[in-house]
């Protein structure tokens, strides 16, 4: 499903939204949200408005031409062209630009030699798989939120080779114990050799086999101060409603890939994971056990803490 973005540069852009509205609503649906946003939904496509420090435009159809049509029907009710950016589908999204990320990955904490050897040896190790690993800049979250809810018991579906174990198990409270999920003997034997460099493997008991059994075979009461999960994204959704009733009040558990590199957004990503993390996105935001907030980092991180 493409979509196409623009901004329209206007002095006073709710005002200017106010009378826009007035004149789209004899040809298209108009919804107004609380916020101010609008969304107007023509034939063929839709398009939502929001007024930032200009008009803010995000067309969107079903395929390019219907685009074309939503385009010139907003366009129409306007004085001035409007600079679209190209259509781009949910595959092809980027979720921040690339200079963005790299700035990111120079301003975090607690890189070390060990951490960016690690990097290098998965790069030469996995190749391509590579990029399952999280960024440093994730790995300080996940360290500054396992501090920040004083974890003595973490639980982490998907280790890998072990990077973001590392990340974790440091940021345990003195007596803290990570219990780690994973079905590959070959990449956790890297993370093996690594946490005892580190320094961590005294703290992480690895399982091995679907995590899905772990989670299931943990005590019913809520014991688990932190979780982070990011493993086979088909099954977030389990995971989830296994930790959840185990999280304690005030625990943290923490989605890695909620975007699925923008496909989420795009309705024509239909493949069965695709639907389950859609569901699961919209499972978080109304599930009342939890407070939850995605951040636009890397490919998308949830994070949900357990209400008193
Ligand atoms: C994205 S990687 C994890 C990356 C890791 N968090 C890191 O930062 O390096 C996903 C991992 O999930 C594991 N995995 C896949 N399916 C699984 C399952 N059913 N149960 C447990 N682990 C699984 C894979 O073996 C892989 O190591």
């Amino acid at each position: 499903m493409p979509v196409s973005t623009a901004t329209i540069a206007v002095p006073e852009p709710a005002r200017y939204l106010g009378s826009l509205v007035s004149r789209l609503e004899p040809d298209a649906t108009v919804e107004q949200a609380g916020d101010g946003r609008v969304t107007v939904t023509f034939e063929r496509g839709a398009c939502v408005l929001t007024p930032a420090f200009g008009l803010d435009v995000i067309a969107a159809a079903p395929d390019p031409s219907a685009l074309a049509g939503v385009r010139d029907a907003l366009g129409r009710h306007l004085s001035e062209p409007i600079a679209w950016t190209e259509p781009v589908a949910g595959a092809d999204m980027r979720i921040t630009d690339p200079a963005v990320d790299d700035y990111l990955l120079r301003h975090c904490s607690g890189t070390d030699p060990l951490l960016d050897e690690l990097i290098v040896a998965t790069r030469e190790a996995a190749g391509p798989s590579a990029g399952m690993q999280i960024s440093a800049d994730e790995g300080a979250l996940l360290t500054m939120l396992t501090q920040m809810t004083n974890a003595r018991f973490a639980v982490e579906v998907g280790v890998f080779t072990g990077y973001s174990s590392i990340r974790i198990a440091r940021g345990l409270a003195p007596d803290g114990r990570l219990l780690a999920c994973d079905v590959s003997d070959e990449w956790t034997s890297i993370a093996r050799r690594y946490w005892q460099r580190a320094d961590v493997a005294d703290r992480i008991d690895l399982r091995i086999g679907p995590a899905i059994q772990t989670l299931r075979a943990l005590p019913a009461e809520p014991a688990i101060d932190f979780a982070f999960v990011d493993a086979d994204k088909l099954s977030y959704p389990a995971y989830y409603e296994e930790i959840v009733p185990r999280l304690r009040p005030g625990g943290l558990i923490v989605l890695d890939n909620v975007f699925l590199g923008g496909r989420v957004l795009d309705p024509a990503c239909t493949e069965d994971h695709h639907q389950a993390m859609r569901r699961l996105n919209d499972r978080v935001t109304a599930d009342e056990r939890v407070d939850s907030v995605m951040l636009p980092l890397r490919d998308g991180v949830t994070l949900a803490r357990k209400r008193p």
